[in-house]
């Protein structure tokens, strides 16, 4: 169902209030427009603060123009005798005076017995506790293709701009700006004609640089250009060939074959042990982007606009689908959710998240990282929110040896000098990160003295030098080694 149903539907259906959210007030303006027309050319105002009510469509204004309190606003509102559709703009700042959140309360109750309807227009999803039970929410969603589609032809026609480009470029040249706003497109379409005439491939580098420039403003979501391969992580088998096998899945071939799109995977386990790793090098291997979401920020913004926040990520991330995207430490940010104390704001958060990964269509592949089970929420590990749930335990004897040799070839050309079997056998209990702390113990012992070539007895003097956080953490470890158990894939694969 599109916003427009959806509004017509609530509007027809006599709910009083209704909740818009979108920055884009002209494009819901214009929706509004058009809904009023449809609705039997019911009368629109618009109210704002300043302005007061601006009559849209007929002549004359029976409200009162000019600067206007919104308690006043709401008790004409009230007061006046006709249908209506009453568009509050910006009205979110009022939900702190709670006179004002009393009488949204009472025209809940006297509206509903009239054709009138108030529309709350916000760029903010928040609503006050009192309000949230009764005031349907709709999302304006940014444009989609074919609003952008006409908006680059308006923007040519208007201008007698003609377009260098084919059919397949300009189609590109619009996907490209899914994710921009209405005036945020149009303003780049604009630009980029101004500058060159034509409309042409420079048109795209502009879109694109549009979109970086968002996405930093966002701050939670960030491009993360990634130089690790597959083969950088050593063992991690099952769930190397997990992925590889996934290689072509948001391929058209995949799509007509039949295939769902992959949803994402939850790694947990052992820190050091290469989850946050897998995350950067499977970007590598799809040759997709990366996109890392900072959820500390989600949470760090102001309470009542991280639902908000999560929601508008979650959005920005589907329109430069496909890609990965990556939630690292996340068992860190939902801590707060089991326990109390910022009112529910954390569970409303991880609610939206939950339902978008829950219903989630989009080629939007979801790496989930983190370390301690005892703060994830349950909910988070029903079936049908990830593909799989995989546990990384310390590397094996074999998968050490792996470990070994991708960080003592990043390092040295020739390792047959070393002998990987010993050090293998001589680090028990150790993590990939451990090992390779080791290898850079044992350089710098080396280094130190009188620059000489490191040996395999320096790794060996390097990892005593190391403690293993199996040593630390034993307990903690067993625990969560007995819960992955049952519940998780494993990630490593166990020889003989
Ligand atoms: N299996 C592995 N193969 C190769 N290198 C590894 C492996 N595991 C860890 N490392 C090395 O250790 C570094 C840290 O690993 P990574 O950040 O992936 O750990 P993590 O599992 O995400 O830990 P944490 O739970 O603490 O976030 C890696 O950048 C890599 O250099
Ligand atoms: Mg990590």
């Amino acid at each position: 169902m599109d916003v427009r149903e959806e509004l017509s539907i609530l509007i027809r259906s006599r709910q009083p209030l209704i909740s818009l959210v979108t920055g884009e007030e002209e494009r819901a303006g214009d929706l509004l427009r058009a809904l009023a027309e449809e609705l039997n050319h019911r009368e629109l105002f618009f109210w704002n603060t300043v302005s007061g009510f601006r009559r849209n469509g007929k002549g004359g204004n029976p409200l009162e123009e000019g600067r206007m309190d919104p308690l006043t606003a709401l008790q004409r509102i009230e007061g006046y005798k006709e249908d209506a559709l009453f568009v509050l703009e910006d009205f979110h700042p009022y939900f702190e005076e709670p006179v004002v959140v009393r009488q949204l309360r009472n025209l809940l109750y006297t509206l509903r017995s009239s054709r009138k309807t108030v529309v709350l227009l916000s760029p903010l999803g928040k609503l006050p506790p009192e309000l949230r039970d009764d005031v349907p929410q709709v999302f304006l969603p940014l444009p989609g293709y074919a609003n952008l589609k006409e908006l680059l032809d308006s923007v040519c026609e208007g201008r007698d701009v003609k377009s260098n480009l084919n059919r397949e470029a300009e189609e590109k040249l619009v996907k490209s700006a899914l994710g921009l706003s209405e005036s945020q497109a149009r303003g780049v379409f604009v630009q980029s004609i101004l500058k060159h005439k034509v409309l042409d491939q420079s048109a795209l580098q502009l879109v694109l640089s549009e979109k970086q420039k968002i996405i930093k403003k966002e701050e939670i979501l960030e491009f993360f250009p990634s130089r690790e391969k597959i083969s950088d992580i050593g063992g991690l088998d099952n769930l190397k060939d997990w992925l590889k096998k996934r290689d072509k899945a948001f391929s058209r071939r995949a799509k007509d074959y039949g295939l769902p799109n992959p949803k994402g995977i939850l790694i947990i386990g052992v820190q050091g042990t290469g989850k946050s790793l897998t995350a950067k090098a499977t970007s590598a291997l799809w040759r997709l982007p990366l996109l890392r979401m900072d959820l500390g920020k989600v949470f760090g913004s102001l309470v009542g606009e991280s639902e908000e926040r999560m929601r508008k990520a979650l959005l920005l991330a589907e329109t430069i689908s496909p890609c990965i995207l990556w939630i690292d430490e996340i068992d860190k940010a939902f801590a707060s959710v089991t326990s109390a104390g910022d009112s529910g704001t954390s569970a409303r958060v991880f609610g939206t998240f939950l339902t978008w990964l829950q219903e989630k269509e989009s080629p939007v592949f979801v790496i989930a990282t983190g370390n301690d089970i005892s703060n994830l929420p349950p909910e988070l590990m029903r079936k049908g929110r990830f593909d799989e749930i995989f546990f990384v335990d310390l590397p094996t004897y074999d998968e050490r040896m792996e470990i070994f040799r991708v960080h003592l070839s990043r390092v040295r050309p020739v390792i047959r000098d070393y002998d990987i079997a010993l050090l293998a056998g001589e680090t028990e209990g150790y993590s990939g990160a451990e090992i390779e702390q080791a290898i850079i113990n044992a350089m710098y012992n080396a280094f130190d003295d009188e620059e000489r070539e490191f040996t395999t007895a320096d790794v060996v003097q390097g990892a005593r030098e190391v403690v293993p956080i199996i040593k630390l953490m034993h307990e903690r470890i067993e625990k969560l080694r007995a819960w992955a158990e049952e519940r998780t894939r494993k990630a490593n694969r166990i020889q003989r």
